[in-house]
């Protein structure tokens, strides 16, 4: 399977938006992602294959780049698509292209209910660095804040445009 990393456009919004009703308790607007798309801090991307000669929108990531932070707000794949490889490609290509912007560390808020979340980020090196008390206003919940530091990218690294990964099916 060959998937294509690429920065999010308008295009993109109505597939993304049906992941995300169908991932998340209070799932963000159009409105919302459209006006990620216009944020300089905003990085967004996109994961596609291509399925009857048309590229298929199967996951995505949003973050916001302030100084050496890289903030994790939107991670999520298609429930079709999920534990084959893609969260973590697009979880690594979105903090490559971070580092590359100046990101030092990432960090995110979690649910401690979202297990499956947990084991994601926790299989791609996060830790736990404290507690948000009562920070989901849906449902009050806490959230977990987990941290990691992100490599030095090498020298010269500068913007990256379309990754393409292949998945062994
Ligand atoms: C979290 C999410 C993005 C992970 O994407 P994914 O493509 O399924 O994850 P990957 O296949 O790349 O998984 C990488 C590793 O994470 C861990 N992992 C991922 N999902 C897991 C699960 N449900 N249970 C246990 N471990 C899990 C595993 O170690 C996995 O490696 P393995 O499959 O070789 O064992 C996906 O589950 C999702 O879209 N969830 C709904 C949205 C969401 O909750 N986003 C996070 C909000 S904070």
């Amino acid at each position: 399977m060959d998937i294509t990393v690429t920065e999010m456009n308008e295009q993109h919004l109505e597939a993304v938006q049906a992941i995300e009703q169908s991932s998340f308790i209070a799932p963000w607007s159009s409105q919302l992602f459209n006006q990620e798309l216009q944020l300089a801090v905003a990085l967004s991307l996109i994961a596609a294959i291509r399925e009857d000669g048309r590229e298929k929108v199967i996951g995505y990531f949003c973050a916001w780049i302030v100084e050496d932070d890289c903030a994790v707000l939107r991670i999520a794949c298609h429930p079709q698509h999920r534990r084959r490889g893609i969260g973590r490609i697009l979880l690594q290509q979105g903090l490559t292209r971070a580092g590359a912007r100046g990101a030092r560390r990432a960090s995110l808020e979690v649910r401690p209910s979202n297990e499956s979340a947990l084991a994601f980020y926790r299989a791609c090196g996060f830790t736990i660095a404290g507690v948000r008390k009562g920070y989901y206003p849906e449902t009050g919940e806490d959230a977990l804040v987990m941290q990691l530091t992100l490599a030095v990218p090498p020298h010269g690294s500068g913007k990256q445009s379309a990754g393409s990964v292949t998945i062994p099916s």
